[in-house]
């Protein structure tokens, strides 16, 4: 499948997201050719550079962020062929007329598909897509891409879909979450809806809770400015978190259109229950990194990362106990964890089962923890049902054994990058793996109580050690209610 006829214009062109992760995917895109040769690519932004200049630097970010593509030189010179630059004041400050100059350069065929990449502030959308319009921009198979978050919370996410959706239709909105690109992501489905042996035990009868973690290294990089005003709850649990939460708690779609899951999805992120501010403060904590070391290497404070002010009460690590008020979930928590500097990097979804309800061998025979399937979305990906087992030997003593289905192994496919699989999707007009905005909504809602609760309790704010697992309340969210983190079962394999 290749995109006929297409231009990709990317706003914030020359920003760190471009250059990291949306750059090298078009790169990877074109040199697996699924891009046809009449494609386009422009880079806008409100530096005045030539198409020569702005080439330089995607050859520059391809060199750093896209090692693994192993396109050959003449193909890095046939993609900066099909790349330009347009030079864009969202504003319009300027007094020229820069989308007129962009328009100028689109090919006028009422077949050609031009998808606009927002990979700015959300405070830069409207006046984008205000001017796209104003233009005639985004008329026919036009399409436009928005970058979380979306909004800082559920009133100016509001403002901004209406905004949206005054000039485009609900399907020329792709709302991006890179998390729905990631190969395990999408295998979740095909895990709970092409086997039949899992759906009757994923439930509140067999489950006992389910914990979803996505512990990173990386402190905030380049990004202290960006990401102290925004903290990992608007940062990585509005979206990529409760995303994940989504898939796993809902119910069977009726098929695998976009629409049906999103129907489904969208149930589960209105049944999670909402928190009063009592319920915060013990149901969720959050922290904030101090010095440390991550892998032997000793790492600054949070508060003297650049852009981040001395003073900063922005978190860096959340974790929460959810839980989701239907008939399937009534009474199974969900723990939610997320932060920067953290011991190890991993994205990870484990379900807990129920414990055997008596045990013929006694309780000397080995470790208690009951089966889980653990499905690990990075750095490797992997499914793993872990399963009682006796140790090969005289008398009996169990020992936990892992199913265990490697992907790496199990398949020779090209991996896509979660990425290249969304702007291809984007091109393709397959909508699938984008957020709709009732469920944005929906997300904002439930997210909105807990900030409130934050601003109106500076007292609350832990820190951990860089390289740990965040703070020791985190370790007591779970150990209060008999669970605990994956990490922390010594008998873990
Ligand atoms: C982004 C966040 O959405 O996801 C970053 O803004 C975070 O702060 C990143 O580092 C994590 O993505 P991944 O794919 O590396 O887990």
């Amino acid at each position: 499948m290749s995109a006929l006829m297409s231009t990709f214009v990317l706003f914030g062109g020359t920003g760190d997201l471009a250059k990291r992760k949306i750059i090298p995917a078009l790169y990877s895109a074109f040199v697996n050719g699924r891009l046809t040769p009449n494609f386009r690519f422009i880079g806008a932004a409100r530096e005045g550079l030539s198409d020569e200049e702005f080439q330089l630097r995607v050859a520059n970010s391809l060199q750093t962020y896209a090692s693994k593509v192993n396109g050959s030189a003449e193909q890095l010179s046939a993609f900066l062929a099909l790349t330009g630059y347009a030079k864009i004041d969202a504003h319009n400050k300027t007094g020229t007329d820069d989308f007129e100059a962009l328009k100028n350069r689109l090919p006028k065929d009422p077949e050609h598909t031009c998808l606009f990449y927002l990979a700015v502030g959300p405070d830069i959308f409207i006046p984008v897509v205000e001017q796209l319009a104003q233009h005639g921009l985004v008329e026919g198979n036009a399409r436009v891409v928005v970058e979380k978050p979306l909004g800082r919370d559920a009133k100016s996410a509001k403002e901004i879909n209406q905004a949206l959706r005054t000039h485009l239709k609900e399907n020329q909105i792709y709302r991006i979450d890179h998390y729905l690109g990631k190969e395990m992501v999408q295998n979740l489905l095909a895990l709970r809806f092409a086997n039949s042996f899992l759906e009757p035990l994923w439930n509140r009868k067999w489950i006992q809770d389910v914990q979803i973690s996505i512990s990173e290294q990386v402190g905030v990089e380049t990004r202290g400015d960006f990401y102290d005003k925004t903290g990992a709850l608007r940062d990585m649990v509005q979206n990529h978190l409760l995303q994940l939460v989504s898939i796993v708690a809902m119910e069977p779609p009726v098929n695998a259109n976009p629409d049906a899951i999103r129907d489904e999805k969208v149930k589960v992120l209105r049944a999670l229950r909402k928190f009063t501010p009592d319920e915060v403060a013990k149901k969720i904590v959050r922290g904030q990194y101090r010095a440390g070391a991550v892998d032997g290497q000793p790492v600054i404070g949070y508060q003297n990362e650049a852009g981040v002010p001395t003073s900063s009460r922005a978190e860096t690590f959340v974790a929460i106990r959810a839980e989701i008020d239907n008939w399937r979930w009534a009474g199974v928590p969900f723990y939610l964890r997320t932060g920067k500097r953290m011991a190890s990097r991993c994205a990870e979804i484990t379900i807990n089962f129920k414990p055997i309800p008596y045990s013929i061998f006694g309780k000397a025979q080995g470790p208690l923890r009951s089966n889980r399937l653990v499905i690990t979305l990075q750095p490797e990906e992997s499914v793993q049902l872990f399963m009682k087992a006796k140790e090969p030997g005289e008398g009996i003593r169990l020992s936990d054994v892992a199913l265990n289905l490697d992907f790496a192994e199990a398949s020779n496919s090209r991996r896509v990058e979660s990425y290249e699989r969304l702007l291809l999707d984007a091109l393709h007009g397959d909508l699938t793996l984008f957020v709709r905005d009732d469920e944005l909504g929906a997300a904002w809602e439930w997210i909105d109580p807990i900030m409130q609760a934050w601003d109106n309790d500076a007292e609350g704010l832990k820190s951990y050690i860089a390289g740990s697992w965040g703070p020791a309340a985190a370790s007591y969210l779970l150990a209060q209610h008999g669970a605990a983190w994956g990490e922390e079962y010594v008998e873990n394999i």
